[in-house]
């Protein structure tokens, strides 16, 4: 197993940096290459820095990382650079994912102690946080705001349901997926879903991409709680790191913002469900549905020892519900669909962040049972994108790096 899943990502190797799999995802995904970056860390130390080199390669001169770095060209997937309309080279997307890469930074430079590569990736990542603060959380908050279901990596949960349901079905840009041609539409977000996802691909093009102009026109801001947990952790990471490279007034810098995501987190704890959950930014309200998100304030070292242990109760609960854990989505409620993308599934990305986060809150029962289910849905059923949490089974793409890249962070 250990040697299938460096095959997988050597076979989606692209030359420094990894596609998610071939023809289904045929460019450099942002939160998906620094788990990618932590597994080659693993066998290929250079390699693992490549890939954060390439991914900063993709940087605007305002911060931002995007979600995707169209590093060559590609007709399997749609929506592709036209649809952007963004005229940089390489050419990218104008929105972001949830922000791995200074974790995975951390996790290279502890291995391997290489300051140089460390200092080549350092001032990009200090900039890409720097840029979620000015451009997503302009009144400072504390918590950042997402501005496109894309941006959290879990594109159509239940959560969105809410705040998508404001957002209009019209497009100027044709609808041309290709998606559904690789995979089964029933394991894809639905048609309506896909519409809403290119409205505002459109809104914000017409925009400029100008995180001002954006802040005002978006009819979707939502504070995410997965990606506010995983910029803490990512924050904490790089200060760690600014110890090593960065100067005394960039950790106090950092030390700032830790301190304001720490409160905004704690704003999320939503007692009805023993679990965080984020908030709809526009009406104000909670988005209280049960999620594989919520228990990622763990990971971020941001749950009191009270959460921790109702959180490991939320999971027991579950785990008599489904046969594998973390679901995507509550098994107790209404949306959960046990197949469909982030509306049930398990991803093992995610299991293996709940499961650093219980393993530090000092539940090792927990983070031992996640990993171990992990272990054994991945033996069961190879290196698929995602698993049926009733039974283990795979579904979407195949050779999936970032399935390998934990593979072999548990091995
Ligand atoms: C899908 C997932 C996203 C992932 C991407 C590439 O869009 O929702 O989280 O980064 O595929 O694997």
């Amino acid at each position: 197993m250990n040697e299938q899943a460096r095959a997988v990502l050597r076979t989606n190797d692209r030359g420094g940096y990894t596609v998610p799999t071939a023809r289904l995802y045929p460019f450099q995904w942002n939160w998906d290459s620094a788990f990618v970056a932590m597994g080659f860390a693993t066998f290929d130390p250079s390699r693992a820095w490549d890939e954060l080199d390439h991914l900063i390669k993709g940087q605007w001169e305002d911060g931002l990382i995007p979600q995707i770095i169209f590093h060559a060209e590609s007709d399997d997937y749609f929506p592709g650079p036209e649809v952007w309309g963004i005229e940089r080279s390489p050419k990218t997307t104008g929105i972001t994912q949830p922000p791995v890469a200074a974790t995975a930074a951390r996790f290279l430079f502890e291995r391997d102690g290489d300051r140089g590569r460390l200092s080549r990736v350092y001032p990009g990542l200090l900039a890409y946080h720097r840029w979620f603060r000015a451009a997503r959380d302009p009144q400072g908050t504390g918590l950042v705001a997402t501005l496109h279901p894309w941006e959290t990596g879990m594109d159509n949960s239940p959560a969105w349901d809410g705040p998508m349901s404001r957002v209009p079905t019209s497009t100027t840009t044709v609808i041309r997926r290709r998606d559904t041609g690789h995979i089964d539409p029933a394991m894809r977000p639905r048609a309506e879903d896909y519409q809403r996802f290119i409205h505002l691909v459109d809104t914000y093009r017409e925009a400029g991409w100008e995180p001002s102009r954006m802040w005002e026109v978006a009819p979707f801001k939502v504070a995410d709680v997965g990606t506010n947990a995983i910029l803490l952790r990512a924050e904490r990471d790089l200060l760690a790191l600014a110890e090593v490279v960065g100067s005394p007034a960039e950790r106090v810098e950092i030390a700032g913002r830790i301190a304001g995501l720490e409160k905004g987190i704690a704003s999320l704890w939503r007692p009805e469900l023993g679990q965080f959950a984020g908030r709809d930014l526009i009406s104000g309200e909670a988005l209280a549905v049960g999620s594989s998100a919520g228990f990622l304030p763990l990971f971020a070292g941001a749950a009191t020892p009270g959460q921790v242990v109702e959180m490991a109760g939320v999971l027991k609960r579950w785990s008599q519900l489904v046969e594998v854990l973390v679901p995507s989505t509550a098994p107790d409620a209404v949306q959960f669909e046990p197949l469909r993308y982030w509306r049930g599934p398990v991803w093992a990305v995610v299991n293996w962040m709940i499961a650093e986060g219980f393993a530090d809150a000092g539940d090792a029962e927990t983070a031992a049972l996640i990993r171990g289910q992990t272990r054994g849905m991945i033996e069961k059923s190879g290196f698929v994108e995602y698993f049926d949490p009733r039974d283990g089974a795979g579904a979407g793409g195949a050779t999936f790096s970032w399935t390998a890249a934990i593979w072999l962070l548990l091995a």
